[in-house]
């Protein structure tokens, strides 16, 4: 039985005897990125990489990241839909040795050494070419090379090999999927990796991103420097490997149902209904202790991550009543997490105790909601009832919940539809699934419109002024220690197209007259027309030629160091404007707190 970390340790094991190095997983929220709320796959933070910056371990890397979609989020409880995923990757950054990557996936996937599947049930798929990019003879005949049959290379359609960022700008270019073949029986003659029939299962992609989109919507362009973006979902692939038909069936997610299992009042396999509460549990508590004991890490709150935050707990909390978990379990189930995933990502293991008591204290302000929800429940009930008592003559009045009143409970108050009709059915009432269904969909379809708002842009059309508002916050945190000292340090940074959102440590608030000499301080070394040049060094050269790192430990052994003249010198990932002219003007918008000893500034460039 292979497990995760198993899977890992192989994946660590290969990357670095070929050659690769290790980086570690970054957060899992992005950095001055606007277009999405968490980081959703492994080449996510690594865009500025593969648009082309140098990355300071160097053009061969690996590491394990975890991620966070949300799309699916409503799916979760079935047997392969998680909001949270482990992702494994490797890359060739600036150039595009395809044939060399597809032998390394081969080997790495049938070697008894490594996975070690049987080489007939490997099957692959490669781009049949179109308008934009030529059929992949390359791809093709690498896995003629290695010895994968013809009948088991499947040249498809753009739609399945095609791999790019979901805000659809950005690295893109044709993939190629390796599937494990179940041996089940073809459901026809056009029976392909591209069906749902569940004969083929994908476990790995290796995307040769030779192009780049710079608006939505344009055509690609060629990269000038290709490279190579490959990524296997860990906890598909273990269920794959398995046999197993869910992704709650092995690995550390298998621990804390177990745990749960332990707790609750009703067995995981008592009804469907429990089942996914269950699963719901133990995917989104890992979601929130990844999201709660990020090195960026938010609270739950009503907007942007601390409002996903939020919809994860109250949704355990409500899955924990149906199946009669006591709430205080979930500091339990954070430290089965904060044990299996701290040596992959220490910052969860540094912030273990505000993990579990932000989740004590939303459990806690939600308890309150779930009672208002079931007083909601009773008024409903008590409408019908009410109803029927002064029903005309001849008018019917059934025991159905209405789909409004379902969705209702289920968006305002967290119930889900399968608690309602729990619910419902103890009171002799049924329920309308199909009109909640339908109110479900119509809501769903606000949220697409809403979040395809929100990619509007994309992090490549608007990278530019993101890296000008980047080092618009290097310069003025140089400001900022030149007039409070040293101990001033970054304590987060958030970007959009528009503006700068920078927070620090300080204990006062700050007066007109230090907003305007911080202003004046930015805005002259804008006028200097300042190189700001970049270094790739060791750790400790940085720290010896006094550079700043706020995030010191995040790029392992080599970094990148960012010197802006005389006024700034900072370890940081980039990207930045070439000169400190491109700024033009400085302006700050607001100073705030932000919470207790840290201050916010807002700022804008123009
Ligand atoms: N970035 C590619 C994916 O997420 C490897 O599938």
């Amino acid at each position: 039985m292979k497990t995760d970390r198993q899977l890992k340790e192989l994946w660590f094991k290969f990357f670095e005897k070929h050659g690769f190095k290790k980086i570690p997983g970054y957060s899992i929220i992005p950095e001055n990125d606007p277009t999405v709320l968490f980081t959703t796959a492994g080449m996510h933070p690594l865009v500025p990489y593969l648009l082309g910056e140098t990355h300071p371990a160097g053009n061969k890397i690996f590491d394990v990241q975890r991620c966070i979609r949300t799309g699916d989020i409503d799916d979760v409880g079935d047997d392969s839909h998680l909001t949270c995923f482990e992702m494994l990757g490797n890359w060739y950054l600036g150039s595009c040795p395809k044939e060399e990557m597809i032998k390394l996936s081969y080997e790495f996937l049938t070697s008894k050494e490594y996975i070690g599947i049987p080489k007939e049930r490997l099957a692959v798929t490669v781009f049949e070419g179109d308008e934009t990019a030529p059929r992949d003879e390359e791809a093709i005949n690498a896995w003629l090379a290695c010895g994968v049959k013809k009948e088991n290379i499947y040249p498809l359609s753009k739609d399945c090999n095609w791999w790019g960022l979901g805000s659809g700008v950005g690295p893109c270019g044709p993939d190629s999927e390796m599937y494990y073949d179940t041996g089940k029986e073809a459901c026809g003659p056009n029976c392909s990796p591209a069906c749902d029939c569940d004969k083929y299962l994908e476990i790995w992609n290796d995307v040769f991103m030779q192009y780049k989109v710079d608006k939505v919507g344009e055509k690609a362009k060629k990269l000038e420097r290709p490279n190579i973006d490959t990524g296997m979902g860990l906890e598909r692939t273990v269920a794959v490997l398995n046999g197993q038909e869910s992704v709650y069936d092995s690995g550390c997610l298998k621990k804390v149902i177990d745990f749960i299992g332990s707790k609750a009042e009703k067995g995981y396999l008592s009804s469907d209904s429990a089942k996914r509460s269950y699963r719901i549990i133990t995917d989104h508590l890992r979601s929130a202790t990844f999201v709660l004991g990020d090195e960026r890490g938010v609270a739950p709150s009503n907007v942007g991550q601390g409002y996903v935050l939020r919809r994860f707990i109250r949704r355990s909390v409500n899955c924990a009543r149906n199946i009669g978990l006591d709430c205080k379990y979930f500091a339990d189930i954070a430290s089965i997490y904060i044990e299996e995933y701290g040596q992959d990502y220490q910052d969860i293991k540094a912030n273990s105790e505000k993990i579990k008591d932000e989740l004590a204290k939303e459990v806690e302000k939600f308890s309150k909601a779930i009672d208002e929800g079931h007083r909601e429940f009773e008024k409903v009930i008590n409408g019908i009832e009410r109803h029927k008592q002064f029903a005309k003559e001849g008018e019917i009045v059934e025991n159905i919940l209405s789909g409004k009143a379902c969705f209702r409970l289920y968006d305002t108050f967290g119930f889900p539809f399968e608690l309602t009709r729990e619910l419902a059915n103890e009171r002799g009432y049924s329920v309308d699934e199909e009109g909640f269904k339908k109110a479900f969909e119509e809501h769903q379809e606000k949220s697409r419109q809403a979040s395809a708002g929100q990619f509007k842009g994309g992090l490549a059309d608007t990278s530019k002024q993101s890296a000008r508002l980047h080092t618009a916050t290097h310069l003025m945190l140089a400001g900022l220690q030149k007039m409070f000292g040293k101990d001033v340090v970054q304590k987060g940074s958030n970007i959009t197209p528009e503006r700068l959102r920078f927070d620090f440590n300080l204990d006062h608030k700050m007066t007109e007259e230090e907003l305007k000499t911080l202003e004046n301080f930015v805005n002259d070394a804008i006028a200097k027309a300042i190189d700001v040049k970049c270094e790739v060094m060791t750790l400790e050269e940085a720290r010896k030629s006094g550079a700043h790192g706020t995030f010191s430990n995040k790029y392992g052994d080599e970094v990148k160091v960012y010197t802006i003249g005389s006024v700034s010198k900072e370890i940081c990932g980039g990207p930045h404007a070439d000169n400190t002219s491109e700024l033009h003007h400085f302006k700050i918008l607001k100073e705030e707190s932000s919470s207790s000893g840290i201050r916010r500034i807002k700022a804008v460039i123009d």
